[in-house]
């Protein structure tokens, strides 16, 4: 038990290591007199022309999410499936970043397309929490996370870092920010421990640890976390869990949903709340229960069974904070099921292996 601070497992200390991690990962970056994000040791990057970004699992996650913020601000991104990604299929363009995105640094598939990249002369970068490791010394760049070690196997607050990462990455490289960024960026530990102290998610998880699966829902920012919500569950319980972008739920995924698969609902105001109502009525006709996470509770507390809220933040931001419910949903579910949460079953903390 040494290191785990009085926690049953290491994921929940590390869930509720997030505002340390956090500040940690902003500490110096966010600049309040200019409004702007600096990152000192990513001064010589100047912005790109595109982006890739390649990266497996959870980072590739951290991925989309960081992607969708780069175009937002005018620089046409793509996340890739770092074992999906090989420079004769997918031609890498003059004034192409490509951004290696992995926690350990050591992640056969990513180094792999890193060295792709490397080989055709592309500009690479590395964002990753290990300082020194193959990662930041084979890319031209590296940005830490700064998220501290992680030793449960799923990875929880290192994804909050990364995410938070991407976000001052793609302020700091298109030069696009606002006061009003800078002030959300600087909040977001604090609200995240007001999440931690009042989350609801284990008496939800009682309820619901006998769900035939659990699907995850969410639209715009919000898809990558929906992602992500499902792959923590399932590494973590062993149960059947997915996650879709919402549109997609009438394509297919629908045929499932019954009153034994829990909808895990992402609304928030910023990312299509109106769609994402009607795609929560198509699962509640279904009698399925709907778990909302939410910072706008008026809109869907007729149509959810429960609501897990999350405080008001810049629109960029809200899939951190969302995220942190899914965590601890998923900790909760796995905890009830007593099941090996720091060390699942087949998996591995960093795969060597391609
Ligand atoms: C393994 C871990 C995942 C992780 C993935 C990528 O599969 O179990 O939690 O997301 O590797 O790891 P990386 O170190 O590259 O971020």
């Amino acid at each position: 038990d040494a290191g785990k601070s009085g926690y049953d497992h290491f994921m929940l200390k590390e869930i509720n290591e997030q505002p340390r991690s956090l500040r940690e990962c902003l500490h110096g970056r966010p600049q309040e007199l200019d409004g702007t994000v600096s990152i000192d040791e990513l001064s010589e990057v100047a912005r790109p022309d595109r982006v890739h970004f390649v990266a497996c699992g959870t980072s590739y996650h951290a991925s989309l999410y960081g992607a969708r913020l780069f175009r937002e601000r005018g620089v046409p991104a793509t996340a890739f499936l770092a074992s999906e990604y090989d420079v004769e299929s997918i031609p890498i363009e003059e004034g192409t970043l490509v951004v290696g995105v992995t926690q350990s640094g050591e992640t056969a598939d990513t180094l792999g397309a890193i060295r792709g990249a490397n080989r055709v002369g592309a500009e690479t970068l590395s964002v990753t929490n290990v300082v020194g490791s193959s990662a930041a010394r084979e890319t031209d760049h590296a940005m830490y996370i700064r998220a501290g070690p992680e030793i449960g196997v799923a990875a929880t607050k290192t994804f909050a870092s990364q995410q938070v990462a991407l976000a001052m990455l793609s302020s700091a490289l298109t030069g696009e920010s606002s006061g009003e960024f800078i002030d959300a960026l600087r909040a977001l530990p604090d609200q995240v421990q007001s999440i931690l102290d009042s989350s609801q998610t284990r008496a939800i998880a009682d309820e619901y640890v006998d769900a035939d699966a659990y699907f995850f829902i969410g639209r715009g920012y919000n898809a990558p976390v929906a992602l992500e919500g499902a792959l923590k569950m399932k590494e973590i319980t062993y149960k059947h869990a997915e996650g879709f972008a919402a549109g997609e739920l009438k394509h297919g995924p629908l045929a499932l949903v019954t009153e034994r698969t829990p909808v895990i609902s992402l609304l928030t105001a910023e990312s299509s709340p109106e769609k994402m109502l009607g795609n929560v009525k198509e699962v509640e006709s279904r009698g399925a229960p709907v778990i909302a996470i939410t910072d706008v509770p008026e809109l869907i507390e007729h149509h959810a069974d429960h609501i897990l809220p999350v405080p008001e933040t810049h629109r960029h931001l809200t899939p951190i904070l969302a995220n942190v419910q899914l965590q601890l949903l998923s900790y909760w579910v796995a905890n009830r099921l007593g099941r090996s949460i720091d060390k699942p079953r087949n998996l591995a903390k960093s795969v060597t292996v391609e």
